[in-house]
């Protein structure tokens, strides 16, 4: 069902318990292209496994690492959207709320959300494929990948790549948050990566209310009781809030 701004900040402010699932889309008007989007140019040429998967990354280590770098660099100039300054404004205002990504960028962080569950990792950080802790202090100027200080393993993105488990406790507890909320949101992703995919029915299943926030509805599992709101969450997010706590909101039935 099309829901509307009024409906869904009306639903907000009564929530007690709210859990939130984003993706890709949440940084679209970052302007941060996802990872399929980022095969431009002399990526185009590669296979995503290549590039995300333990095995490409031991056959062509530097390889691998200059397309982090590059993804890295471009996201680290990126700026948080009034989407992720909303998400960060909800927890500050909802008692028990929950921020579950699958996005890599660390823009919700960078907008003020404390408490983010990061499902596929973080670009920003690193991590040794050897021995598997992250690390700080590495250099982009001396040998590619470069070297973990402790064991001498190659450093790699501390990102889930394909064949690779979640974070167990970040799994565990996306998990929970959906099982107990009263409200979901999922909001800018296609829904079809799991686990990911399945917080939202998990929710439902469990009684809570589900709002879908997304450019089209095309191509999104359909439910009974599945709210669909219609549009950029980097405005639509901002609209919602305003409606819930400001009263100004100049919102427009979708
Ligand atoms: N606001 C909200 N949603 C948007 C916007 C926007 N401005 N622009 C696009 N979208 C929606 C698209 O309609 C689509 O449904 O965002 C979704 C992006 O979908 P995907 O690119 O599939 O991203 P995501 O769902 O996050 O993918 C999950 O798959 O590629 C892997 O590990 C990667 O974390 C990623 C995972």
């Amino acid at each position: 069902m099309i829901t509307t701004v009024e409906a869904v900040a009306q639903l907000l402010a009564q929530a007690k318990r709210v859990a939130v699932l984003t993706g890709a889309g949440v940084s679209a008007e970052s302007g941060i292209p996802t990872f399929r989007d980022a095969m431009t140019g002399m990526w185009s040429r590669f296979d995503p496994f290549e590039l995300a998967s333990p095995e490409g990354f031991a056959r062509q280590p530097a390889m691998v690492w200059n397309w982090y770098a590059e993804r890295r660099a471009s996201v680290g100039k990126a700026k948080p959207n009034p989407g992720h300054f909303a998400l960060a404004e909800i927890e500050r205002r909802v008692r028990h709320f929950t921020l579950i990504t699958q996005n890599v960028d660390g823009l919700h962080q960078q907008a003020g959300s404390r408490r983010v569950i990061e499902l596929h990792g973080n670009i920003r950080r690193v991590k040794c494929s050897r021995d598997g802790g992250v690390k700080d202090g590495w250099t982009e100027d001396g040998e590619v990948p470069p070297r973990c200080s402790e064991c001498g393993g190659y450093l790699r993105p501390d990102v889930v790549w394909f064949g690779e488990l979640l974070p167990a406790r970040a799994l565990q507890e996306a998990g929970s948050a959906s099982l107990d909320c009263d409200l979901f949101f999922s909001i800018g992703t296609s829904n079809l990566v799991e686990p990911a995919a399945s917080l939202p029915w998990t929710a439902h299943r469990h009684g809570a209310k589900v709002v879908v926030v997304n450019p089209t509805d095309e191509g999104q599992r359909r439910g009974p009781g599945i709210e669909y709101l219609l549009g950029n969450s980097g405005e639509i997010l901002s609209q919602v809030v305003n409606a819930a706590w400001h009263k100004t909101s100049k919102a427009t039935h979708s």
